[in-house]
């Protein structure tokens, strides 16, 4: 495992560009915070060890006044901490910035375990399958306590909550694999809520996809749990029950019966499964019953998928 190639190394390795970004924003961070800070302390030894009791010396303060140098130790430190700060900024919105057309894996956290579902219906505990050069997104959620998922080689970290989703992406270039930690203290096996993110050559990932095998899609999987937990009944064509149609739903600002309007995203349309009675859509009555505690988050992820696939498969569930 070269996730633990060195104990004496400073940082683990980085298996993104990113990554090793991060590590040169820390490490020239660090330098500057050093030839700001040393000299500091260098003089302020010097000085107390010239002007220390006993010693003769000429104590009288003669007041000088010199604007340029005093400008110049302001601004000097002033502009090198900003070039800084703009470096990590730009380095915080491409990682708060999700990529167009990535592939996502669901992720749900719990105690004390992490499952990964991929697109293909594979679906795996505590060790993940990824392929190199490709961005991948971990679209996650918790279904108990807050956690947080933490990949050291890749430098990223993101909070695992219940009842919303939160999004972490990275695009790894070096193939290995690495540490998966939970990172955020969440009951008696806390420290064993880990396991390992293999990163792969998409050939090899291929592979691996075949042999982890699935014959059902999560789009698919979501489609069938859409009939057997009655979500059909209403919401197609035929039903007698009058229940808006979700095909093309997915993505849009839906309009609300108190005026507003809301965009019908992954998280809009698990609190409607969950809590119907929030956000009444425009013209339409509440009968729809909750199905708080009756599907679970894997589930929930499956649903939104089909829905999510519906605008693609135009007529599928008209
Ligand atoms: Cu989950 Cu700590």
């Amino acid at each position: 495992m070269n996730g633990a190639a060195n104990p004496l190394a400073i940082w683990p390795p980085a298996a993104s560009a990113s990554a090793v970004e991060a590590d040169h924003l820390i490490l020239a961070f660090t330098v500057l915070t050093l030839l700001l800070t040393v000299p500091i302390f260098i003089g302020i030894t010097y000085f107390a060890f010239r002007y220390r009791q006993g010693v003769k010396a000429n104590r009288q303060h003669t007041e000088t006044r010199n604007s340029a140098v005093e400008m110049t130790w302001m601004i000097g430190p002033f502009v090198l901490t900003l070039f800084f700060f703009f470096w990590g900024a730009r380095m915080y919105v491409e990682h708060k910035t999700l990529p167009a057309g990535a592939l996502q894996i669901d992720t749900i956290g719990r105690q004390w375990m992490w499952k990964f579902q991929h697109p293909g219906g594979q679906s795996e505990i505590n060790d993940l399958h990824v392929p190199v050069g490709q961005n991948v997104v971990l679209h996650m959620i918790s279904q108990d306590v807050i956690h947080s998922l933490y990949v050291p080689a890749l430098r990223i970290q993101m909070e695992v909550l219940p009842d919303r989703y939160t999004d972490l992406w990275f695009k790894a270039d070096k193939p290995g694999t690495y540490h998966l930690f939970c990172s955020e203290y969440c009951g008696t096996d806390h420290s064993v809520m880990g396991g390992s993110i293999n990163i792969m050559d998409a050939g090899d990932y291929q592979k691996w996809l075949g042999r982890a095998g699935s014959n059902v899609t999560a789009a698919a999987a979501g489609e069938a749990l859409f009939s057997s937990y009655g979500c059909s009944g209403c919401h197609q064509g035929q039903s007698t029950v009058r229940a808006p149609s979700l095909v093309g739903l997915y993505g849009r600002p839906v309009p609300l019966a108190d005026g507003r309007t809301i965009v019908a995203d992954d998280s809009y349309v698990r609190d409607k499964i969950l809590n119907p009675n929030d956000n009444l859509v425009a013209g339409y009555k509440q009968v729809m019953p909750s199905f708080k505690g009756v599907i679970a988050e894997d589930d929930l992820l499956r649903l939104v998928a089909y829905i999510k696939a519906m605008d693609l498969r135009t007529g599928s569930a008209q």
